[in-house]
């Protein structure tokens, strides 16, 4: 029992120590960012997501900068009620590559990191509430919807080393007709 405590502790003050250092892209071109992305991979461990592990699809993104800086998203998810439109909006940090938006569901400000991409082909994002684990997600964007192996394992990697179980590192498959074909997407 005190040894499973004391390597939780511990656990949990490295999970802490990393999450404190999420560094974005160097050189991160909000520009170049833009467009659209496809939610290949997807990390998440909050208890309430398990029953929706294996009803995920993949999502797409469109990513609109502003003359400010900050950016719209919209999103496309396939749920189980059907193909849903959403809308976020992410306020840039004084840092590059970092943003901040409101989560209306989890009624908090979170922070969203490009941790590494190289716009072309794929972005690494992770989206963080420093000392509360159980909100951060480690997300995989690809501007088509499958990604080379290599990219895949890179996600992973990063996915394992921030402390998520393996179970919960998900690439989802295609979604059917979301958005919808003929709706100019
Ligand atoms: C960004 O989103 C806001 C709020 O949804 C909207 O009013 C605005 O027109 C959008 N801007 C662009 C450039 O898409
Ligand atoms: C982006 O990364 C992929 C995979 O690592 C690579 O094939 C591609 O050439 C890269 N593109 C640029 C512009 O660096």
């Amino acid at each position: 029992m005190r040894t499973t405590a004391v390597s939780v502790a511990m656990v949990m003050a490295c999970v802490m120590m990393v999450q404190a250092s999420v560094k974005p892209q160097k050189d991160f071109n909000v520009q170049k960012f833009a467009g659209k992305w496809y939610r290949v991979g997807f990390a998440y461990d909050s208890p309430g997501f398990v029953p929706l592990r294996d009803k995920i699809k993949i999502s797409m993104g469109v990513i609109t900068p502003l003359p400010n800086g900050n950016v719209n998203l919209t999103m496309w998810e396939a749920l189980p009620v059907g193909c849903v439109t959403q809308f976020y909006k992410y306020d840039k940090a004084s840092v590059p590559g970092q943003f901040t938006y409101f989560s209306t569901r989890h009624n908090m400000v979170k922070d969203i990191t490009v941790v590494d991409t190289n716009y072309s082909e794929y972005a690494l994002v992770i989206k963080h509430k420093v000392f509360n684990r159980e909100y951060t997600q480690v997300a995989l964007y690809g501007r088509s919807q499958r990604l080379r192996t290599d990219v895949v394992q890179k996600f992973k990697a990063l996915s394992l080393s921030r402390g998520f179980p393996r179970e919960s590192i998900l690439t989802p498959p295609p979604a059917d007709n979301c958005p919808p074909s003929g709706s100019g997407r």
